[in-house]
């Protein structure tokens, strides 16, 4: 069962899967992890894009080689699809480097690659985590982050931060979580549409799926086992990355789910 997610603690480094469906019709296995010493290479490469256009401050292969233990990475099919440096000053801890490589962006990874980190950190006992940003800003506050003073972080690092270049600090508090899907259910609050019921709501976290954020709003959806197993409550994604909490049992065709085992990833349009 894919529940076992649920009971895998960040930080243990053995990884922590999220199956992900999209809209396409897609469907994919994710895995937050540490990176690996031979990854530095892959690191590098998906880096490089943000690199050139700005967004990422540049540094060369040798320094992903000489820092990769400070690195984690999503994984998809054997591939490392995303990265995130992370350095510790006490109590609180600076991302860096974050990105997704550019043939997965735009479905949701990202966003559940930062939530894995704050669970990361967040069973490492730090209660912080900061970043600068220069051009994702409206990103990283759509996760939790808000403008902070960068005056925590210690003097050393203080005097390499450039301010020609124009980024902004933030930060927001870790979070207690399973694994990367369900820090995200506690810190991002997308929206969820019922195209054919003319519904919309806002995910709070207080909801365990889809299924039941629409009961707690007076939808009637019909459904029998809640648990993935009988079929019933699936329906077709129009747009959006949903994750599934557990195992599907059912058998459903591709750009469906199931709303009772079903949280977003980012804003979803479903049909019912
Ligand atoms: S209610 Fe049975 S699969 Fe959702």
């Amino acid at each position: 069962m894919f529940s076992e997610t649920r009971v895998h603690q960040p930080g243990t480094g053995t990884g922590a899967r999220v199956l992900v469906m999209r809209a396409d019709g897609g469907r994919a296995e994710v895995v937050f992890r540490p990176a690996a010493a031979g990854e530095a290479g892959r690191i590098f490469q998906i880096s490089q894009p943000f690199m050139a256009n700005g967004s990422l401050i540049e540094r060369d292969r040798r320094f992903f080689y000489g820092n990769i233990g400070e690195f984690q990475v999503m994984e998809s099919g054997g591939e490392v699809i995303g990265c995130v440096g992370i350095r510790g000053f006490g109590t609180l801890a600076e991302l860096y480097n974050v990105c997704i490589s550019t043939g997965w962006q735009g479905c949701g990874t990202g966003r559940l690659m930062v939530a894995g980190a704050l669970a990361l950190l967040h069973a490492r006992g730090i209660p912080c985590a900061g970043l600068f940003s220069k051009t994702t800003g409206a990103w990283f506050t759509s996760l939790g982050f808000t403008r902070a003073d960068p005056g925590r972080l210690p003097a050393t690092r203080l005097t390499l931060v450039d301010p020609r270049r124009g980024a902004a600090f933030m930060q927001r508090p870790t979070v207690a979580a399973a694994d990367p899907l369900d820090a995200l259910s506690k810190i991002a609050t997308p929206r969820v549409r019922f195209a054919r019921s003319h519904r919309e709501f806002r995910w709070d976290g207080s909801a365990s799926s889809v299924l039941e954020l629409a009961e707690r709003n007076g939808m009637e959806i019909e459904h029998l086992c809640r648990a993935g197993i009988c079929g019933t409550c699936c329906s077709r994604i129009i747009r959006g990355t949903a994750g599934y909490i557990d195992e599907p049992d059912a058998d459903v065709t591709a750009g469906e789910v199931l709303l009772c085992i079903t949280q977003p990833v980012t804003d979803l349009v479903i049909e019912r």
